[in-house]
């Protein structure tokens, strides 16, 4: 065991994940209910399997790759980067990464010195949270608009820059709360980024989910903003790909050799088997993307509707995109959401995730994923409706 004095201040900063802790207990009851896994359910598409058995059978992924990545599929990732977002790029300006994990962290590492302030808009994917505190600089959180849909605060935003400001980091369409950050908005941040020469770091790892016409909008296809922008992307939920661990960034040729100093003490080059993977997938049939959409688009339906028969427990803005929500709790003040995820588990057998794990505007709310079987969410809100009409003799 570590005493006190063997482990970093940085690491200090960091609390005990509270989604950690609730998958633990989660393990020690029976039949639970899960709404708190935000990884995709249903496995990759198969051509992606065989592919990489015939990189294998190529003997071609045994060795390191390029610390950037292959460069077939480098030249791969410009072209969606052409189609699907609009952004212009060359090669050299891409990083094939562990994960978006990796490049996120790499990209904060390569801009961001220790004493630098780095705003979030929470509630916020505490994942950032930690990178920020990892690269011993200060995370800011700047609330967004819950009752508008947890949508951008631009003044807020602008009153939170001091001259310690170094970059901006986001995702969209959002973890925890699903809210696709609209075009109009990115680009009064692009005004306010551009005007403090700030970075922008985007984590865009849920580009295809969008419902209800809203779409996904790139900030790095903004010409006059290549230079302070690193865009983050991956392989893991469009193509339900969370174990091969790759994803990539995009960032201005001049800032990539930089990011590469990051990038290689951290993982050295993204796993070459993965990146056949990656290969394949971005190269064969798209229709997966399509199906999970549906699928995820009928579950968050499905889910609200089931909400909206708990309106005395909770308030929540409909998702416009990711397969997650952040409903707000209305019942049992005082009670913090840990507490009540840790009751709702041992009492309903319902997972859930607390709030608070997402920055400090998360308290009262949970974070619910319907990126489960409708099934299954039947079966939680079945269990969750029973639990409260045992315990207040009605639910709604
Ligand atoms: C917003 C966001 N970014 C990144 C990731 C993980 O990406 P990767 O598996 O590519 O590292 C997740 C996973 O839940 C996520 O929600």
């Amino acid at each position: 065991m570590n005493n006190n004095t063997q482990v970093s201040d940085r690491i200090k900063q960091i609390p005990k994940s509270a989604i950690h802790e609730m998958t633990r207990l989660s393990k020690k009851i029976d039949d639970v209910s899960f709404l708190s896994w935000a990884k995709p359910t249903s496995g990759a598409p198969e051509h992606i399997g065989r592919s990489v058995i015939e990189a294998i059978n190529r003997k071609v992924v045994d060795g390191y790759s390029e610390s950037m990545g292959l460069p077939e599929l480098r030249e791969e990732i410009v072209n969606k980067l052409f189609k699907c977002n609009k952004i212009k790029a060359k090669p050299s300006q891409i990083i094939v990464t562990t994960g978006a994990i990796e490049g996120l962290s790499a990209a904060i590492m390569a801009i961001v010195d220790p004493g630098d302030e780095v705003i979030l808009p929470s509630p916020t994917y505490s994942t950032h949270i930690n990178q920020v505190v990892l690269a011993s600089a200060k995370p800011v959180f700047v609330p967004t608009i819950e009752e508008e849909g947890f949508i951008l605060d631009i003044d807020g935003i602008k009153k939170a820059i001091t001259p310690k400001t170094k970059a901006i980091v986001y995702c969209s369409p959002s973890n925890p709360s699903g809210t696709v950050f609209g075009e109009h908005q990115l680009l009064q941040l692009a005004e306010i980024v551009l005007e403090h020469n700030l970075m922008v770091i985007t984590d865009e790892a849920y580009e295809y989910f969008t419902f209800d016409g809203f779409t996904h909008f790139s900030l790095g296809s903004i010409p006059e903003m290549q230079k302070n922008v690193i865009s983050t992307f991956t392989f893991t939920k469009t193509y339900a790909m969370t174990g091969w661990r790759v994803g990539y960034l995009l960032a201005h040729e001049d800032l990539i050799p930089q990011i590469n100093k990051a990038h290689i003490p951290l993982t050295i080059c993204a796993p070459v088997a993965s990146q056949y993977a990656a290969l394949a997938a971005l190269n064969g049939p798209q229709d997966c993307i399509g199906k999970f959409r549906k699928q995820y688009e009928s579950a968050r339906n499905l889910m609200c509707g089931r909400l909206d028969n708990l309106k005395s427990l909770f308030e929540y803005q409909k998702p416009a995109g990711s397969y997650l929500m952040f409903p707000k709790i209305l019942v049992e003040e005082g009670k913090d959401s840990k507490t009540f995820c840790e009751d709702l588990l041992r009492e309903a057998r319902v997972s859930t995730t607390p709030g608070v794990d997402f920055g400090p505007t998360g308290e009262r709310h949970l974070r619910l994923s319907f990126c489960v079987p409708n099934e299954m969410i039947n079966k939680a809100f079945d269990r969750i409706e029973e639990y409260y009409m045992k315990k207040y003799g009605s639910s709604g």
